[in-house]
């Protein structure tokens, strides 16, 4: 029996037959990588290496000491400062010389504009590596086209990342100004010619369309806030519009998909909360669902065992066995 819910119009789908198996949890790593290292974090902030730049940023998460020496910290490149009477690069402070507000990074071969956000944001979230590169492993490895679909796309590496692997894109964000940086990573990266479709939309709004349009995709990446707005204003809430997300994600996938990837950042619930609704919303469709964290692993020489993991978001994804 479908069950009306409050918001957008589409109906919550029920299905009939058994979850599928669950995995819970697991902890998916990224460690220090070509372009990217977390030296060091502690009280509160972290000390990470981005292409040619290390970086301070504020850190909740980082309750420990710090292992390295001050001297280590106040040598960086940029400290976010988080000013509040400034905006855009103001907010950072620059202990040497003075940066511009971009800079080239690569990560996994693909090549992208770092850049110094007031939301202290740096227009990539490392932890993420990991969904790439499984996304990208599966791309490779397939023998056929593969569609993705890359919701709340951000800046675009994701999408950038699984053109690279050969898949043919559809990326869809809200900020024309995170569309704009997407597609000067797009050009960075030498993938201009590459099938992504940039659009922008509010995810709620398109993912209807394109249920109504019979559009269907074989991996779907979801990285969705815990509040956002449309380009309309339109209103996301993840606690209240999740369920009914996962939902038409779900009817979205192809007949032999690879898989559904949702992470969640800064929200105040378990991943069992994620990993619970997303067995549900595939309920019948066979296959596995692993829900855990994504972490950094600290990068230090000498004993591997001693850097310590840092924790960035819960993920739960769906993939058929
Ligand atoms: C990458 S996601 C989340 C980033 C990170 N995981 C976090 O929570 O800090 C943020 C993106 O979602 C986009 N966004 C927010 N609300 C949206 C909506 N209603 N429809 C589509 N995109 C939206 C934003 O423009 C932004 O680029």
């Amino acid at each position: 029996m479908p069950v009306e819910t409050s918001g957008p119009a589409r109906i919550l789908n029920t299905h009939a037959g058994s979850l599928p198996d669950g995995r819970a949890p697991v902890i998916l790593e990224t460690a220090s990588t070509p372009g990217y290292s977390l030296i060091d974090s502690g009280h509160g902030e972290k000390l990470e290496q981005y292409g040619p730049y290390r970086i301070v940023r504020p850190e909740a998460q980082a309750l420990w000491p710090r292992r390295l020496p001050a001297s280590a910290w106040s040598n960086a490149d940029a400290i976010f400062t988080g000013d509040t009477e400034e905006d855009g690069i103001g907010r950072w402070a620059f202990p040497k010389t003075p940066l511009g507000e971009t800079w080239p990074m690569n990560l996994l071969d693909v090549d992208f504009w770092g850049r110094l956000t007031s939301f202290r944001h740096v227009g990539v979230f490392p932890e993420q590596i990991a969904h790439w590169q499984w996304m990208a492993d599966r791309i490779a490895a397939s023998r056929r086209p593969m569609k993705v679909l890359n919701l709340f796309g951000y800046t675009g590496v994701a999408s950038l990342v699984a053109a690279r692997a050969g898949a043919e894109v559809t990326h869809v964000d809200a900020s024309k100004k995170a569309i704009v940086w997407a597609r000067e990573n797009q050009a960075l990266a030498g993938l201009e010619s590459s099938p992504i479709r940039w659009i922008c939309d509010d995810a709620m709004k398109f993912i209807q369309r394109e249920e109504r349009r019979g559009n269907r995709y074989d991996i779907i990446l979801t990285d969705p806030p815990k509040f956002g707005r449309g380009p309309n204003g339109e209103v996301w809430q993840l606690f209240e519009h999740l369920p009914l997300m996962l939902d038409i994600l779900r009817e979205l996938l192809t007949p032999q998909p690879t898989g559904l990837v949702l992470t969640a950042y800064s929200i105040r619930a378990s991943f069992y909360s994620i990993h619970e609704l997303m067995r549900e919303t595939m309920r019948g469709a066979g296959g596995l669902v692993e829900s855990g964290e994504l972490i950094i692993r600290e990068s230090r020489d000498g004993d591997p065992a001693d850097c310590r993991a840092l924790s960035t978001s819960l993920f739960s994804r769906w993939i058929p066995t």
